[in-house]
């Protein structure tokens, strides 16, 4: 007996340190789609610039609420690209505040719907040194919380922003792995923006920069990156999400903020066709009316090009893993979804321990919970 509880601990102690065997430098020969793809600026496939979609992928984090629901109906909902398949536009949504009844109307307009964390809390270094167990709690169960109070198919979920993009090494990663989640969109570039970075796996390692240290080093073969290419304000220094940009043309001009997305766009149109990133907060466009006309005239001009098309984030790790040419690709017929139901429920009040101050009233499309759901408790049973 005593022996066995021996066996048992040494076993846990091994798993805990886990060493995960480093990424060795790629080679094109061994690292083929559509598993696996080498960090790199060269089009997928070996496509030619002009036979290459442009990608636009415009994101949202944080909460989904009825606020900034409104700009989403608005801005995307009847919205088509050139092949006259609707728009596609990634919600990076975490949990706290979040009307789930939203995020099931989100999903049945075809939009994607992906995770954020449960807690996004402060401060960032929390991120920083947060473990593999922290990160499964964070992500491994939001994906279930997602699909169980919004009520939408587990599958859907494939993609992961950690909160002030920080990660920490190859943790967060190897609970991708070890999730079902496929992709996440957390590290920006700003070494290889010009010609852009493409999307990749981490069988091996990486040519990304590390902005926001620590970057993964391990091999974790079945995770893939979705670099954020950097823009670049009007002082020529670079910002990975549009409300992080320092040096922008005044908040109330329109022209000009049209002007400063489109000289951002270009470096990617007419040049290697990287996917081009439009990630913000819903409350910046909303609180600057230009901003919102330009972003609106932009998408207008992008669903009036025969070669550029609005999608989801993983829509693009779709394309990148089976990479057609333009013509091909609007032949395609759009994106499909199983719409699902919503059983409308307001619950509450529920009170957490993790906040003595207040209670909280849930929005949902399922049976109440009996405690609020956090860390540790997803589901809040
Ligand atoms: C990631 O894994 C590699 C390979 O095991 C290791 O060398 C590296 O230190 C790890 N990184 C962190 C931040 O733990
Ligand atoms: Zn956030």
């Amino acid at each position: 007996m005593k022996r066995l509880l021996v066996l048992v601990l040494a076993a846990a102690v091994w798993a805990q340190e886990d060493v995960l065997p480093r990424a060795e430098p790629c080679g094109r020969q061994a690292c083929q789609l559509p598993s696996c793809r080498c960090s790199g600026t060269d089009i997928p496939g070996g496509l030619n610039v002009r036979d290459t979609p442009q990608f636009v992928l415009l994101t949202f984090d944080d909460g989904v609420n009825v606020g900034n629901m409104v700009t989403y109906r608005n801005l995307l909902f009847n919205r088509r690209n050139s092949n006259g398949c609707p728009v596609g536009t990634t919600y990076y949504i975490n949990h706290e505040y979040t009307d789930y009844t939203l995020v099931n109307e989100l999903y049945n307009q075809g939009l994607e719907i992906a995770l954020h964390s449960i807690s996004h809390q402060t401060p960032d270094t929390y991120w920083k040194e947060a473990t593999y167990d922290d990160l499964k709690l964070e992500f491994g169960d939001q994906r279930r919380q997602m699909s169980h109070f919004a009520n939408i198919p587990i599958d859907a979920i494939k993609g992961v922003r950690i909160p002030f993009l920080q990660i920490s090494g190859n943790s967060s990663f190897q609970v991708m792995a070890d999730s079902g989640l496929e992709y996440d969109c957390t590290m920006p570039t700003i070494n290889q923006i010009n010609p852009g970075l493409w999307p990749y796996t981490l069988d091996y390692a990486s040519t990304q920069d590390c902005v926001i240290p620590q970057c993964p080093t391990a091999s974790i073969p079945g995770v893939w990156v979705l670099p954020m290419v950097s823009w670049v304000d009007l002082s020529g220094f670079t910002c990975s999400m549009v409300d992080s940009c320092f040096s922008v043309p005044p908040l109330t001009d329109e022209e000009a903020w049209f002007q400063f997305i489109i000289t951002n766009f270009e470096r990617h149109y007419k040049g290697n066709r990287s996917p081009f990133g439009f990630y913000v907060h819903e409350w910046y466009v909303s609180s600057y009316p230009a901003i919102y006309r330009a972003l609106e005239r932009f998408l207008d001009m992008v669903n009036n090009l025969q070669d550029a098309f609005v999608v989801n984030s993983a829509e693009v790790i779709e394309w990148v893993k089976n990479p057609v040419p333009v013509p091909e690709y609007r032949s395609r017929p759009c994106r499909s979804w199983v719409p699902t139901a919503c059983p409308r429920q307001s619950c509450g009040p529920l009170t957490s321990d993790h906040n003595v101050w207040g209670a909280y009233w849930m929005q949902i499309c399922n049976t109440c919970p009996s405690t609020y759901p956090w860390l540790g408790n997803p589901l809040g049973q």
